[in-house]
């Protein structure tokens, strides 16, 4: 069923990230898979979300954990059949959980048959243009056709060898080497995108998370990048001109897909994943005519401080409603310091760095647990529509300690070990407290170490206790549901500074980032992230208040 516009799903949706690795692992090979997630299904239903999304389970050689596609119309046997996707979709659908998949078109995996193809076949043909294949510079070809780096650190570039075993063309690869670049310009790219697209959403898919969506288009003749001083920011986020990211033409893209969307029934929806500069510059990606939501990564980027959260709050607000949008909300994913850790950093940590044993400004585990349950219990009071990502609810931090032979991430080999990477986030999650691997897994297998504090966060052991922050998720969501925020607005109320005061709807909610007790406001509290003292709300701590 297609709803009146203004009243679609994804507008005020709550949507859980599935990282189908790390989720559960009903085979026991140690890697979580899409028949575990249809196991788990009833608590999702439990926690209170409307939609899943989940990150790729594509046939992939798995250089990138996924990412890196090399079929994008198959299930990789790690994870299932096409047919095990069919049951999950069905039993989500059959329980009100809308699905969301992950769709990866600015590079596939070297493995892909098509760059197979490329490299077989000679400079210049139409296989090769599939790709960003350029000769090299320099006199034999020897040094790459510009000076891009990749995301995961070192050159965008590596030179092929060609048929006749002499040293030849360089494709670029704005993140791994196992991860080419399509080119974007070629009819033949679109022609295949659209037809990936039109086999999910025949399946049934709710929509698309479009990875890399600020990406998919390069500055006409590749210009050198002016590096202001230092190097690209991991997904590119922070500088104004750089000739791969956030260039015009993409937008032609999504109006296309959006046409085609639009052909479906039930308000199939696409989501960009586009690290920029400032709120406005996202929300050109969600113009009427183009995707339907944009992750909020400048909101997720600001620190623990009462006067830029509220700066950020107001700039998204104006900012995609002056194009119709809903804004969107997320703190942590599956590329980002888990935000029970990262609020508590005391050192600058940029965006794919990670943390480790010899990261400065390690956060204290309690603080940081506290924080987080403040900040999302406030990110669940803003209208629009909210990402959480497993784990999370659990209160899960960032794991640290990882060894070097254990991590997976290629940011991890490509710098040398100098960055930590995004393995701490992937850690897969705990159910049970007292089985093998906390039940992720019935062998006790996990792709990643999990540590032996995360017994005390298992699911089971939060379940019945009402301090747990399980127990805040569920509260929170299925207060925001019951009493419409996700329709509402905001209404600053007066605070002290340090405190953030709002109204949404039926409830005032009261953040307290400063440094001492703030006296709470007339009400009766409904929710609060943490014990209050009397009258009293403590440093980090968010309420929420009713006078019904
Ligand atoms: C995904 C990452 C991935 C990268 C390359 C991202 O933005 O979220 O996990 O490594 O794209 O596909």
């Amino acid at each position: 069923m297609t709803t009146l516009p203004g009243a679609e799903w994804w507008r005020t949706a709550v949507i859980y990230q599935i990282y189908p690795r790390s989720f559960a692992d009903l085979t026991g090979d140690g890697i979580g898979d899409l028949p575990g997630i249809t196991a788990h299904l009833d608590d999702l239903v439990d926690l209170g979300v409307d939609a899943i999304w989940l990150s790729p389970f594509y046939r992939s050689p798995q250089k990138d954990a996924g990412y890196d596609v090399a079929d994008y119309c198959d299930v990789d046997p790690l994870f299932g059949s096409l047919r095990d996707f069919d049951d999950m979709l069905a039993e989500a659908h059959r329980r009100g959980i809308r699905v969301i998949v992950d769709l990866v078109p600015n590079h596939s995996s070297d493995q892909h048959e098509w760059f197979q193809q490329a490299l077989a076949a000679a400079p210049g043909s139409p296989e090769r243009a599939r790709y960003m294949f350029r000769d090299g510079k320099g006199a034999g070809g020897e040094l790459p056709p510009n000076n891009w780096d990749s995301v995961f650190g070192g050159p965008a570039w590596t030179r092929i060898v060609e048929a006749d075993g002499e040293p030849g063309q360089w494709y670029l690869h704005l993140f791994d080497t196992s991860q080419p670049d399509f080119d974007w310009t070629n009819p033949e790219v679109q022609g295949e995108f659209r037809r990936i697209l039109r086999f999910w959403l025949d399946r049934g898919v709710d929509g698309f998370r479009v990875d890399v969506a600020h990406g998919l288009v390069k500055a006409e003749g590749l210009p050198d990048y002016a590096h202001p001083g230092h190097e690209v920011d991991a997904m590119g986020g922070q500088h104004g001109e750089v000739p791969f990211w956030g260039q015009e033409g993409v937008h032609e893209i999504y109006r296309d897909w959006h046409r085609l969307l639009a052909e479906y029934a039930g308000d199939r929806a696409l989501c960009a994943e586009a690290w920029l500069p400032t709120v406005a510059q996202t929300a050109l990606w969600v113009r009427p005519d183009e995707m339907h939501q944009a992750f909020n990564f400048n909101y997720l980027e600001t620190g623990w401080d009462a006067a830029q959260l509220r700066a950020v709050i107001d700039e998204s607000l104006a900012a995609y409603a002056a194009v119709g949008a809903p804004s969107t909300w997320v703190l942590s994913n599956h590329d980002v310091v888990r935000h029970a850790s990262r609020l508590a950093l005391t050192a600058e940590n940029p965006q794919g760095h990670g943390i480790g044993p010899d990261s400065p400004g390690k956060p204290i585990p309690e603080v940081g647990l506290r924080r987080a349950r403040a900040a999302t219990t406030l990110m669940l009071a803003l209208p629009g529509s909210a990402y959480l990502y497993q784990g999370e609810e659990l209160g899960l931090p960032e794991v640290i300690d990882i060894p070097g032979e254990a991590r997976q991430d290629p940011t991890w080999f490509r710098t040398d070990g100098e960055r930590y990477g995004r393995d701490g986030c992937r850690v897969p999650i705990p159910w049970t407290a007292d089985a093998p691997a906390y039940g992720f897994s019935a062998t006790g297998e996990s792709w990643l170490p999990q540590p032996a504090e995360w017994a005390a966060l298992a699911r089971d052991a939060q379940t019945a206790d009402p301090a747990s922050t399980l127990s805040l998720y569920r509260m929170l969501l299925s207060a925001r549901r019951g009493r419409g925020l996700g329709a509402g607005a905001v209404e600053w109320l007066e605070s002290a500074p340090g405190v953030l005061a709002l109204r949404n709807a039926t409830v005032t909610v009261f953040a307290n980032l400063g440094e001492v007790p703030i006296r709470r406001p007339e009400g009766v509290v409904l929710i609060a992230s943490g014990p209050l003292d009397g009258d009293f709300v403590p440093v980090d701590t968010t309420i929420w208040l009713v006078n019904d």
